[in-house]
């Protein structure tokens, strides 16, 4: 029996490393992320993702997190499974990405238009579009698509 104390005591230190924990506050899914700043693609729903991958980690292009709830604070989890289409000014070229378990998306340079080029936004879900008819350039979705909204932004990115 001894012999696996080590083990057991291991397991429930691991346990205690859990990422995620239940948060009634988190409208959109009831969990939260709490993982720190710990590499992951399932880190820091609802914060500027682009402020920290454009220096350090993977570098993307466009990342955010789209909700069910236009007011959820910083490291609520999201919405699973939520098509974001962007749709380049100009040529008309689209690139789509899907939101992972915790709502969080992101695209390389691989994935998106070349940096700087102008587009608008639909988030596709349950066969309904929400669009942002606005051009953006900056690929920092949750800069602007806070809890409060900044620079005209209506709160979160949210599914139709
Ligand atoms: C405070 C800075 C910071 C923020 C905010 C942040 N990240 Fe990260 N992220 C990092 C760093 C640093 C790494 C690399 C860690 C490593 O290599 O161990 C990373 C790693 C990752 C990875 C790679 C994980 C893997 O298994 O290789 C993904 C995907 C990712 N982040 C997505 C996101 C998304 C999406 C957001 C926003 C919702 C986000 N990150 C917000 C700093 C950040
Ligand atoms: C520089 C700030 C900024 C960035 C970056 C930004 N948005 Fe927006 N977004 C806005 C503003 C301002 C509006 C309101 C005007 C409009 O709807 O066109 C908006 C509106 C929206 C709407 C419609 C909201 C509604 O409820 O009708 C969606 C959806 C959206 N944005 C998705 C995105 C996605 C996805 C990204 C990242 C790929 C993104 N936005 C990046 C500023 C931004």
């Amino acid at each position: 029996m001894k012999i696996f104390t080590p083990l057991f005591v291991g397991a429930l230190f691991l346990a205690g490393c859990a990422t995620t924990s239940s948060d009634s506050s988190c409208i959109s899914s009831g969990t939260r992320w709490t993982g720190g700043n710990s590499g992951s693609s399932s880190m820091n729903p609802g914060m500027d993702c682009i402020g920290c991958h454009q220096n350090g980690g993977p570098h993307y292009l466009v990342a955010g997190t789209v909700y069910s709830n236009g007011t959820d604070a910083d490291g609520c989890d999201g919405v699973a499974s939520v098509s974001i289409e962007l749709k380049a000014v100009g040529t008309g070229e689209t690139v789509t990405a899907t939101s992972n378990g915790v709502g969080n998306f992101y695209l390389n340079s691989n994935q998106m238009f070349p940096a700087g080029t102008k587009y608008t936004a639909r988030v596709i879900a349950n066969g309904k579009a929400r669009a942002m008819t606005t051009p953006q350039t900056s690929g920092a979705c949750n800069s602007c698509h806070t809890a409060d909204g900044v620079n005209g932004a209506p709160g979160r990115v949210l599914i139709p």
